[in-house]
């Protein structure tokens, strides 16, 4: 009689480890094979109209999005690669308007902080980018707020890029030539931080 029921308890614990391996099976396997580029595409839409800019957000982000698949912390730290490839390219952009012939000294100091200011916003992406790998520690919630404060930080690097032109003796061919440049590169900021805000 004892052994019966001793039977009886191992087989119901048999019938329930195969009946959980049989739900994980079902809810696992349709819905990751269900997935489809389109499904990956859909989810940059989405999270892309949260951001200020969600038409420049999709065009420079939908090259990664077999990498991102439907990660949220992947894309931002797509978004966050963008900006600082925006960044490098905008260094590299005042830098050579600083060699320029007929560039004055104001025009030349003026340049210069403005590099000053890119490597700034370079390292605080970078910085923003490394805490980005740090969330699944145990103090998530001070790396995120960490990671937000820098991206704003690079924000107000690039912001100070500008400021710097204005009031002070540069033709408007160079002001337009900078506001367009860093204009650009804010905007890469922007999406990377809307979509930092939204992680969670
Ligand atoms: C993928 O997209 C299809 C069509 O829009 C949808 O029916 C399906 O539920 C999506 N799959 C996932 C895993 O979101
Ligand atoms: C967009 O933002 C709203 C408000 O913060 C939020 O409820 C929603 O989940 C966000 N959508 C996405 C796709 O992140």
């Amino acid at each position: 009689m004892e052994n019966n029921q001793y039977n009886l308890k191992k087989f119901c614990n048999f019938l329930t480890l195969i009946l959980t391996i049989l739900f994980f099976i079902s809810t696992k396997q349709p819905t990751s094979a269900a997935e489809t580029p389109q499904n990956y595409t859909n989810f940059l839409i989405s999270k892309c109209s949260n951001t200020t800019y969600p038409t420049l957000c999709i065009k420079t982000l939908q090259p990664f999005t077999s990498y991102v698949q439907t990660d949220p912390l992947r894309l931002c730290n797509a978004a966050l690669n963008v900006a600082i490839q925006g960044a490098h390219d905008a260094s590299s952009t005042v830098s050579k308007l600083a060699l320029q012939k007929g560039i004055s000294h104001i025009e030349a100091a003026a340049l210069k902080d403005c590099i000053y200011d890119v490597n700034d916003v370079i390292y605080e992406l970078s910085r923003t980018l490394n805490e980005m790998g740090h969330l699944g520690d145990a103090d998530r919630e001070f790396k995120w707020a960490n990671a937000k404060t820098w991206a704003s930080a690079a924000i107000s690097d690039a912001e100070s890029c500008m400021d710097g032109f204005t009031g002070r003796n540069v033709s408007p061919d160079v002001t337009n030539k900078i506001r367009s440049c860093l204009f650009a590169q804010e905007k890469l900021i922007s999406i990377a931080l809307a979509l930092i805000n939204h992680l969670y």
